[in-house]
């Protein structure tokens, strides 16, 4: 009520004032024209009268000058008349003002010697009057008398009454109008909104709703509605790691937990400190194109496989390219939104990439530059200039966005790959006291390989703004020292693994990345369910079945895999009808030529096997090719027999992993490629060199063949290795090496 009298008072003076100020000006300038109308009345009046009273005065017509006067009796606003004789003396005058009789009247002599008429304002008992007198003159000009009309202002008086009459009830009528329209406009503007805020931050953080953006709004109220956006989404995210903390903390204490990483990240970095950057965001939300329907899901990458549970587990800001067609639709202000969306534990921060932007630096320079390059698979990398730029400009745009999300004091940024490795060097420009570690979760070519990029140098100076740069296996860091070494001015400390360039120093180390494996326990009855109904569904009772997953991508071997399926049926055609292999293929990169030839050709394969072994009622591969979500793929996982990773050149590959996580009964093989990074640690599976097909074929044989004692034995030991090795161990450590590095 205060506020509203605050801001309706001002404006009611100011408009109170106006009118009064505008009332008096118009009831004087009304007020002058009634009395000019009253003058040229009674002038008229008395100069008509002019003739009849001269002949009345000169010939004495006392019965005519009485007529005369009486004449005026019954008027309304004219009073009456006098006529006097050249003496001033009375010679008749109308009944209803003959106590005007009485009334002393000094001007009369003057009026008998001047010969001029006169007009005044006169009190006539109460009233006041109006008197208009004028000389009567003979032919030669001498006085004969004087005639004299009196008019009754007191209409005067009643028509300016009314008129400050009707100028106040307007006044008031405005005053409650302007009290009525501001309160409503006060209402409308900042009552409701403020109390919609209010209403929405209480039911966001009761997780009453999923809405991220309570209403849009611009201007100064815009900026604070974005400001109270960020702290409920950061308090929900915080208030959801606090309740889960007690119930996490149960798990097996002799290895990494969420809850033991959560304390370290607590004690090192403080609250919610953790700012990650990656490309591929770890929820997309998706239209489909044909219903409609938004979904969100997580993609196939590897990145989002390991560090979704690290900020589910620690909280935090992870900031990523918003991809997908619907992600616009569900962030806020600052483009942030909690996630995962049903329990919200971290918050993504989405970052806008134009057309041209994707195109030049994730298609272009990301993915047919930098990822072929560092994959030994003969697919020839391709940089162009334009690509280089985008890149470059995509980095700054990235480095922008973390730029905005960095505190005050002591910041750690932790990058993810390939696509972001000018990101350090940008944000160091303006925040030099941030400590940056860069994960490579890619393989690290040696010298002679990477040579070929023309922007090497630019590459390895802004990799090189880094504190720490981790690879998954000590081969690659050595590669990548070795590179150094090579390639730029700087010294290679290989006591410390570090490189040294001017006054800056970064580390260099290995840290195997992994899943999180104490987590996939028992078999839920809902996944049992799920089970049963693909082997029903696929047919697949009373078969040897294996299983891949995958994006379909030249690395992962998939051509290979299917050639070696291909000479396993040939050379044991006793597996005919008893083996059958499922191919989990996920789409990925499609604008590019090479990913999309390779979908033709694996298309073609597939069809060309099962064609060449399929009988009617059995066909050995089943090739299902769209996204799988994590959920959806788990039940696979559990009912393979064995599980095939033929990876041609691999950073780590965490299919290998997760599928040792999942098989909970350690009835399950593993055939996996030495050319991944997991086969260092997995060393009790069926290692192979996918591009000798012979070799490969025999390897299913094995895995089929294989005693179960011996395969419990192999799984449980990679289990072992998998648990303890888990995702949190594997943050824990870059974690601790980083914050040692922290500045003071
Ligand atoms: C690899 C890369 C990740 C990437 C993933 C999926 O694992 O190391 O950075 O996210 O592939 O690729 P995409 O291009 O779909 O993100």
């Amino acid at each position: 009520m205060k506020r509203v009298l605050l801001f309706i008072l001002p404006i009611l003076i100011i408009v109170t004032l106006s009118f009064t100020i505008f009332g008096i000006m118009q009831v004087k300038f009304t007020e002058e024209r009634l009395m000019d109308d009253l003058k040229r009345k009674a002038r008229t009046v008395d100069e008509s009268l002019e003739l009849s009273a001269r002949y009345i005065l000169r010939d004495n017509d006392l019965k005519s000058a009485n007529r005369l006067v009486e004449s005026f009796q019954n008027r309304e606003r004219l009073q009456g008349c006098v006529i006097y004789d050249k003496n001033g003396q009375i010679l008749a005058i109308t009944k209803r003002i003959s106590d005007w009789k009485n009334k002393e009247k000094p001007y009369i002599s003057d009026i008998l010697t001047t010969k001029n008429s006169r007009g005044t304002l006169e009190k006539f008992g109460y009233y006041s009057v109006y008197s208009y007198i004028l000389p009567v003159l003979d032919d030669e000009e001498n006085v004969l008398g004087l005639v004299e009309v009196i008019y009754d202002t007191s209409y005067l008086f009643t028509t300016l009454t009314e008129l400050w009459r009707r100028i106040s009830i307007s006044l008031i009528i405005l005053i409650l109008a302007i009290t009525l329209v501001a309160s409503l406009i006060q209402r409308q503007i900042f009552i409701l909104p403020v109390r919609r805020l209010t209403q929405w931050f209480m039911h966001f953080q009761k997780g009453e709703t999923e809405k991220l953006r309570p209403f849009e709004e611009k201007g100064e109220f815009g900026k604070l509605i974005s400001e109270v956006e960020q702290v409920a989404l950061s308090l929900r995210v915080a208030r959801k790691v606090v309740t889960e903390d007690a119930h996490v903390r149960v798990q097996n204490e002799g290895l990494w937990t969420e809850s033991k990483l959560k304390d370290l990240v607590r004690a090192k970095l403080g609250e919610n400190a953790l700012v990650v950057v990656s490309n591929r965001e770890p929820y997309l939300h998706i239209t489909d194109e044909v219903t409609g329907i938004v979904k969100c899901t997580r993609p196939a990458s590897g990145v989002v496989t390991a560090i979704d549970p690290i900020l589910r587990a620690c909280g935090g800001t992870w900031i990523a390219h918003g991809a997908a067609n619907a992600d616009r639709k569900f962030v806020n202000s600052k483009n942030k939104l909690g996630v995962p969306p049903e329990d919200t534990r971290y918050i993504l921060k989405r970052v806008w990439l134009s057309k041209e932007e994707e195109n030049g630096y994730y298609y272009g320079f990301s993915n047919e530059g930098l990822w072929p390059l560092c994959h030994i698979t003969h697919t020839r990398p391709i940089f162009r200039e334009t690509d280089w730029l985008m890149y470059k400009k995509v980095n700054q745009k990235f480095a922008d966005s973390v730029l905005e999300e960095l505190p005050a004091k002591n910041p750690f940024v932790f990058i993810q790959d390939y696509h972001f490795t000018l990101l350090a060097k940008f944000i160091k420009e303006k925040r030099p006291d941030a400590t940056i570690a860069l994960f490579w979760h890619i393989p690290w070519p040696n010298p002679e390989s990477f040579a070929i990029c023309p922007y090497q140098k630019e590459i390895l100076e802004g990799m090189l703004s880094c504190d720490l740069i981790g690879f998954h296996v000590q081969f690659h860091c050595n590669n990548f020292l070795d590179t150094t070494n090579r390639l730029i001015e700087c010294r290679v400390d290989t006591e410390k693994f570090s490189v040294v360039r001017g006054n800056k120093e970064t580390l260099v180390r290995a840290f195997p990345i992994s899943v999180d494996g104490y987590t996939y326990g028992k078999t839920s009855k809902s996944e049992t369910d799920q089970i049963n109904k693909i082997r029903k569904d696929l047919e697949l009772e009373n078969k040897i079945t294996a299983v891949s997953v995958e994006r379909i991508d030249y690395t992962k071997g998939i051509i290979e895999r299917i050639l070696a399926i291909d000479r396993f049926l040939e050379k044991y055609p006793q597996y005919k009808n008893r083996f059958v292999f499922i191919q989990l293929a996920a789409p990925s990169r499609i604008h590019i030529k090479r990913y999309h030839e390779l979908i033709g050709e694996i298309d073609e394969l597939v069809e060309k096997v099962n064609w060449k072994y399929s009988d009617g009622n059995w066909k050995p591969i089943i090739y299902l090719k769209r996204h799988f979500s994590p959920e959806e793929i788990r039940p696979y996982y559990m009912l393979g027999d064995f599980c095939i990773v033929s990876s041609l050149h691999d950073g780590m590959n965490l299919v290998a992993k997760e599928y040792v996580a999942s098989k909970n009964n350690s009835n399950g093989a593993l055939i996996l490629s030495c050319f991944t990074g997991a086969s260092r640690e997995l060393t009790d599976a069926i290692q192979i060199n996918p591009y000798s097909i012979e070799e490969f074929a025999d390897a299913i044989k094995f895995a089929i063949e294989m005693p179960l004692e011996e395969k419990r034995k192999r799984m449980e030991n990679m289990r072992k290795v998998v648990a303890e090795n888990n995702v949190y161990l594997w943050a824990a450590n870059i974690i601790s090496e980083l914050t040692g590095l922290k500045k003071t």
